[in-house]
């Protein structure tokens, strides 16, 4: 949810923020912006929509600086227009800054801001932020000072970068629920929301902790705390590679992470199991405190639910305990029977969203056991955990989620597995069984991919039409939930997923043959009978009918129209493997449309906001 960069140093500063604002997109592309410090003179360059219209903004320019901020946005308060657009500016036109966060408590500061004379130039809650600091300023003449003062006015999530035209080298830093981190370069030092935006251009970092100040020149970084009080930070080494970041050569990032899918699966199995025991091993998770927990709850949201979801239905089958899956949103205003016997897990890709992180926040205070799995081990949600399942899968950018949703369900079913080992409440010998099918997971993973042409194929069949059913039974429907999640957001197809057994009771009103109809099946399984009757009283109504199912199903060719097939698996993993013909079909809909795959509108990678 917005992105923001920092620069100061000899470099070519638009340049720089420029790149890193690239890098950030996933977090937003309502409007970008930056504001360059050329020798005590603020100049601000902003364009609505689309980074690409801040390239041409700027294209020709000649723009000399020694230090500057940038912006990316997803719009909160305020349309996608170029006023709304950050860095904003006081009305001395002496000092800029950009925000990501909601400051919750902008209409009464702003009430206030107008009364002591200030005017406001866009609809945007940060802009009351930028002459709060402005004013502090006017008491003391200095930036880290007026920061000091003026964020014990703020409420709410904020991170900033602030300049002031008199100090051209600096730029003042602020962390509050809202991610931020410093990059140490040699005469030059970067800020950014995320480490994607300095990736290959410093070594070492400092991630800032909430109420941090970082005051940052071209010579050196200090940490304040809101108090003004000096913290000593020791950086830490950054651990990712530019090359997590490229395309390599596949026309989206979306694709590439889905064929990276079986490569994370394969690695996690190994890391887990490389000591030879028949149960994982998960190093940080305390499996003593998660093992004794007489009920599970598990906290997500998005695609992230649909794997709680999978958990749920196994866990269940695996611990003989009840397991409740509640979206996050939902969490934070129920009163749960969560306790100190409960084991309570919070699943997040980007260890950023809001409702996540609060939910979480809720259930450690009734002294639950947290366990968190996320893909960033740097991100907000980690300092609540307990235990940490860290999903391993690399930098996903594509805002569709599909290698991180693979990857949380194989740490679930290891964690499964070990929770299982640790209660006995299965026999060693289905463990071993269990752990024999996961090891064959990736190469028949691969095998689908190495088909997916077949999908592409398959895709003008389905291309044509606005909305679509899908319905699957038991494990699975978290299966069709989530490929009618992610049809429906990179294609716009409104794709919706029901358990079969309920389209009688309400949707089969939709269905005629402008509304396909596709089925999760899994042969063998003692719901595939009734799933099978479910799609035949689809057919009756005349809707086009597509399946995904094994390749050992006698049934399913002589009643579809459409058939997508993957190689057979134990029902219990039927949802890592089942999941990919979904992702391809959802994918290659939105690339024949000519959709904008890895940046579908009106979302972002990271929802920061409640
Ligand atoms: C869908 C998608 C979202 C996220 C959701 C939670 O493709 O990406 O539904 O799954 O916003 O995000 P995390 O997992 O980062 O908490």
């Amino acid at each position: 949810m917005c992105g923001i960069v920092g620069y100061v140093g000899n470099g070519a500063v638009s340049d720089i923020l420029l790149g890193g604002l690239k890098n950030l997109e996933y977090r937003g592309y309502d409007s970008a912006g930056i504001a360059l410090n050329d020798n005590g003179k603020i100049d601000i360059f902003k364009a609505p929509g689309k980074l690409g219209n801040l390239y041409a903004e700027v294209e020709g320019k000649k723009l000399p600086a020694s230090g500057g901020i940038g912006h990316i946005r997803w719009a909160t308060h305020g349309k996608a227009t170029a006023d709304n657009a950050h860095p904003h500016l006081s009305n001395d036109g002496r000092l800029a800054l950009v925000h990501n966060g909601i400051i919750e408590n902008y209409k009464s500061l702003r009430e206030e801001l107008e009364k002591d004379g200030y005017t406001f130039y866009s609809e945007t809650d940060t802009e009351a932020a930028v002459h709060l600091f402005e004013r502090e300023y006017k008491k003391c003449g200095s930036l880290e000072q007026a920061v000091v003062a003026g964020v014990k006015y703020l409420k709410g999530a904020f991170a900033f970068c602030i300049m002031h035209d008199s100090e051209p080298d600096k730029i003042v830093a602020v962390r509050q629920n809202a991610p931020l981190v410093v990059g140490l370069g040699k005469e030059e030092n970067y800020i950014a929301s995320d480490i994607p935006a300095i990736v290959g251009k410093v070594q070492r970092i400092i991630c800032l902790n909430d109420g941090e100040i970082a005051v940052v020149t071209r010579k050196d970084v200090k940490i304040y705390d809101f108090t003004g009080k000096e913290i000593e930070r020791q950086p830490e080494y950054i651990g990712f590679n530019p090359e997590v970041i490229s395309k390599r050569g596949y026309p989206h990032f979306m694709l590439k992470e889905i064929n990276e899918q079986p490569g994370i699966v394969r690695h996690l199995l190994q890391d887990a199991y490389a000591d030879g025991g028949e149960i994982p091993c998960l190093p940080k998770v305390n499996a003593g405190a998660a093992a004794k927990a007489e009920r599970i709850e598990i906290i997500a949201c998005g695609t992230s639910l649909h794997a709680a979801a999978v958990a749920g239905f196994v866990f269940e089958e695996w611990l003989k305990i009840p397991v409740s899956v509640v979206a996050a949103s939902e969490y934070i205003y129920r009163r749960p029977l969560t306790n100190e016997k409960t084991l309570v897990i919070g699943i997040s890709q980007s260890g950023e969203t809001a409702d996540t992180i609060t939910a979480v926040k809720k259930a450690k205070e009734t002294g639950a056991h947290i366990l968190v799995l996320t893909n960033r081990e740097d991100s907000s949600i980690v300092r609540y955990a307990d235990s940490l399942l860290p999903l391993k899968a690399g930098i996903e950018v594509s805002v569709a989620a599909t290698k991180s949703y693979t990857a949380q369900l194989t740490c679930l079913y290891l964690l499964g597995l070990m929770l299982a080992g640790h209660r006995q409440s299965l026999p060693a010998e289905e463990l071993k069984k269990l752990r024999a099918e996961l090891q064959h997971l990736p190469s028949k993973m691969e095998n689908v991919l190495a088909e997916s042409a077949k999908i592409k194929d398959c895709v003008e069949k389905l291309k044509n039409y606005r909305q679509m059913i899908y319905i699957a039974r038991g494990i699975n429907l978290a299966t069709a939930m989530e490929g009618a999640l992610k049809l429906k957001e990179i294609s716009y197809v409104n794709a919706n997923g029901y358990p079969a057994g309920e389209l009688k009771h309400g949707p089969i009103a939709l269905l005629d043959e402008n509304m396909p109809v596709l089925a999760v099946l899994t042969p063998g399984s003692r719901i595939y009978d009734k799933m099978i009757s479910n799609c035949e009283e689809a057919k009756a109504r005349h809707a086009f009918l597509a399946g995904v199912t094994f390749d050992n199903d006698t049934e399913a060719d002589r009643l579809f129209d459409l058939l997508l097939t993957v190689p057979a698996v134990a029902e219990e993993f039927s949802p890592l493997i089942l999941n990919l013909p979904l992702q391809l079909l959802a994918y290659y809909v939105a690339a024949a449309l000519g959709r904008e795959v890895d940046q579908p509108r009106n979302l972002a990678k990271s929802v920061t906001v409640e």
